[in-house]
C-alpha cells in the first residue's frame, strides 16, 4: 500500500519540506506521498493522536510543535533527547519513535561546505535559544569541543555554556576576540526579516579565512553574510537539505541525493 508522510506545524504553507522529500520518494520509485498537515494550536492534541490512528508511516515537526509532540510519542532516540526537541518521527513496530536531525543535518551541511572544519576547529556560536542549542549539543556529540556561546541576553549564553561545559561570552567580549575563531554560526532570528540590517554581532575583527554560517535560508542572504563579504561562507538552506535526507534515511534507510534535492528547491526559489 502507498505510504503517507507528512510535516506536521503552523504555518506550514511555505514548507520546503513536501518538495525535497517527494522528490527522494520519486527518484527511488517509492510509492509514498508526503503532504503538509497545517495544526491549530488547539486541535494538536487530537492531531497527535489521529496521525497515530491513521497509521502515518512518518512525519516532521517543525514550529511550533516540536516539543509539544514529545509526550504523544512511544519512544525518543537520543538525538532527540539531547535536543529536547523532536523534528522527526518514525512508525516502528514498537510505536512511534521521536529523532531531531537538525543537528545532524547542520553538521553535514558545515561538513561539505567548510572543508578545513576538524574537531579542533574554534566555534563561535551566536544565539542561545533552540536552534542554538540543538546545534551546540550535535557539535559535542559529534567530538567537536572548542565551542563559545554569545548572545544579546548574555545570562542565556553562560546558563547554556554551564550546563554543556563550554564558553560563554558577551557580544563585545566576542567581538573583540573574533580572530580567535575558525567558524562563527549565527542561530538567532535577526535577519529573517529582510528590512533586518542590524548585525548580531560586529565583525569589525572577523579574520578573512573564518567560515561564516547564518542558518536562515530566506532571505538568501542576510546582512550577517553581507557584512562577511568574501569570506567562506554558507546560508541554512543546506542544513535544510541535510536534515531532511537525515529524516529520509531514518524512514527508509536510503541516503538520498542531495543533488536531486538541492535542484528541487531552487526550482522552488529557495
Ligand atoms: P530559536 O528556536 O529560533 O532559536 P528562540 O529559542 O526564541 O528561537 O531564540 C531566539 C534567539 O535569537 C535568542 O538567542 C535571542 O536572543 P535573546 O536571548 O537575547 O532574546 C536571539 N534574538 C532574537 N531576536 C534578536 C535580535 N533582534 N537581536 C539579537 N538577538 C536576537
Amino acid at each position: 500500500m502507498k505510504k503517507t508522510y507528512a510535516v506536521i506545524g503552523q504555518p506550514v504553507g511555505h514548507s520546503i519540506s513536501p518538495t525535497i522529500q517527494q522528490v527522494c520518494f520519486d527518484a527511488l520509485a517509492i510509492e509514498a506521498a508526503y503532504v503538509p498537515f497545517e495544526i491549530a494550536a488547539e486541535k494538536q492534541a487530537d492531531a497527535f493522536k489521529g496521525l497515530k490512528a491513521l497509521g502515518i508511516a512518518g512525519f516532521n515537526v517543525t514550529a511550533p510543535y516540536k516539543e509539544a509532540i514529545m509526550p504523544y510519542l512511544d519512544g525518543i532516540d537520543e538525538s532527540a533527547r539531547l535536543a529536547q526537541a523532536v523534528n522527526t518521527v518514525k512508525q516502528t513496530d514498537a510505536g512511534y519513535i521521536g529523532y531531531n536531525t537538525d543537528g545532524a543535518g547542520f553538521i553535514h551541511s558545515l561538513k561539505a561546505d567548510f572543508k578545513q572544519l576538524t574537531t579542533a576547529s574554534t566555534i563561535l556560536i551566536i544565539g542561545a535559544g533552540g536552534a542554538a542549542k540543538g546545534i551546540l549539543v550535535a557539535l559535542l556529540a559529534a567530538g567537536y569541543r572548542r565551542i563559545t556561546i554569545t548572545n544579546r541576553t548574555v545570562s542565556k549564553a553562560e546558563q547554556l555554556a554551564i550546563a554543556t561545559g563550554v564558553e560563554a561570552a558577551s557580544l563585545t567580549v566576542a567581538a573583540a576576540q573574533l580572530e580567535q575563531f575558525d567558524c562563527i554560526v549565527q542561530t538567532t532570528s535577526l535577519g529573517m526579516n529582510p528590512t533586518d540590517d542590524q548585525l548580531p554581532l560586529d565583525l569589525t575583527r572577523l579574520r578573512a579565512d573564518t567560515f561564516v554560517s547564518d542558518l536562515i535560508y530566506n532571505p538568501q542572504e542576510t546582512a550577517f553574510l553581507k557584512a562577511a563579504q568574501s569570506n567562506p561562507k554558507q546560508n541554512g538552506l543546506g542544513m535544510l537539505i541535510y536534515q531532511a535526507a537525515v529524516a529520509f534515511e531514518i524512514w527508509t534507510g536510503i541516503w538520498p541525493d542531495i543533488d536531486k534535492m538541492i535542484a528541487a528547491a531552487n526550482e522552488k526559489g529557495f
